[in-house]
């Protein structure tokens, strides 16, 4: 059966297209599953979980526990929902957990995810190879900033589904293998990365997989007025109206368990570096949560 993605299936879209907005919800509210023991979740819990992100590719996870929020739970957590193969290692160990806060020095201060600056919308590991490609990620918190660090999420289906219904030549644009580029760094080590090339939607295992970034440097933008016009579609998307993009502010105890869902973060009032600022615990997986 051919994809409903795929631009030569435009009933198979429709009929998908009218199950995705059926009773999508409004507000991430309803995607809050709480969660009595992050690390051993029960099976009613785990159906809960499994039931949002089949609806939406994401569900807001409520432990109300900041002191559960650690790597092993984390870990734990993804294995019941089917998560094994991290981005950083083959096997999930601890190393596989980022800890994301403002760091003053050292390599990862020279990023922005490790600073209090604002982050533009993404899918998390666009610059991974496609054989690496990031499907699933959690995001949890520990500790939230007094002020600022909200998050905006998208469901990429719903990025999708709109693209398609504004002009299918948006998304024959993006599905080029060539669409976009990142380029490599001169690290050596474990940390070098080549060049790599992708489309921003693909389907290589049945599931639709995005893979973008509104960076505005270091990247390689196929370039042709198709490209142009869809990224620019993409702009509005994120500028507009759209009923489906959540904004929240994670607080402590909660996190984010995601099929790769598009999100951005606001910038947060960073603290004096004697007191512990916001903090959040992220793993990103190479496999999505099918159920
Ligand atoms: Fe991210």
């Amino acid at each position: 059966m051919p994809s409903p993605f795929s631009l030569d299936n435009p009933a198979g879209y429709r009929a998908w297209r009218a199950r995705k907005l059926a009773d999508y919800p409004r507000s991430i509210e309803a995607l809050r599953v709480p969660i009595r023991r992050l690390a051993e979740p029960n099976r009613t819990e785990v159906a809960a979980l499994l039931e949002r992100l089949a609806k939406c590719n994401m569900a807001l996870v409520d432990c109300g526990d900041p002191a559960q929020i650690r790597p092993d739970a984390l870990l734990q957590l993804g294995k019941r929902l089917g998560l094994r193969h991290t981005d950083h290692h083959l096997c999930a160990d601890a190393h596989a957990v980022s800890t994301i806060r403002v760091e003053a020095a050292g390599r990862a201060s020279a990023l922005i995810p490790y600073t209090n600056r604002p982050l533009n919308w993404h899918t998390d590991g666009y610059y991974n190879p496609p054989e690496r490609a990031v499907c699933a990620w959690m995001l949890f918190c520990r500790q939230d900033a007094a002020r600022g660090g909200e998050n905006a999420l998208l469901d990429p289906e719903i990025a999708y589904l709109r693209l398609r219904d504004q002009d299918p030549e948006l998304i024959q644009a993006l599905l080029h293998p060539q669409t976009l580029g990142v380029p490599g760094n001169a690290e050596a080590g474990p940390d070098r990365r080549e060049t790599t090339f992708g489309p921003v939607f693909a389907w290589p295992q049945g599931a639709l997989e995005m893979r973008y970034t509104a960076r505005a440097r270091h990247v390689i933008w196929h370039s042709s007025p198709a490209v142009a016009a869809a990224r620019e579609a993409l702009t509005r998307l994120f500028s507009g109206n759209e009923d489906f993009i959540y904004r929240h502010k994670l607080r402590p105890g909660e996190g984010y368990i995601s099929n790769n869902v598009l999100h951005n973060r606001s910038g947060f009032q960073a603290t004096d570096p004697s007191v512990p600022g916001r903090t959040l615990l992220r793993v990103r997986y190479l496999e999505r949560i099918d159920g």
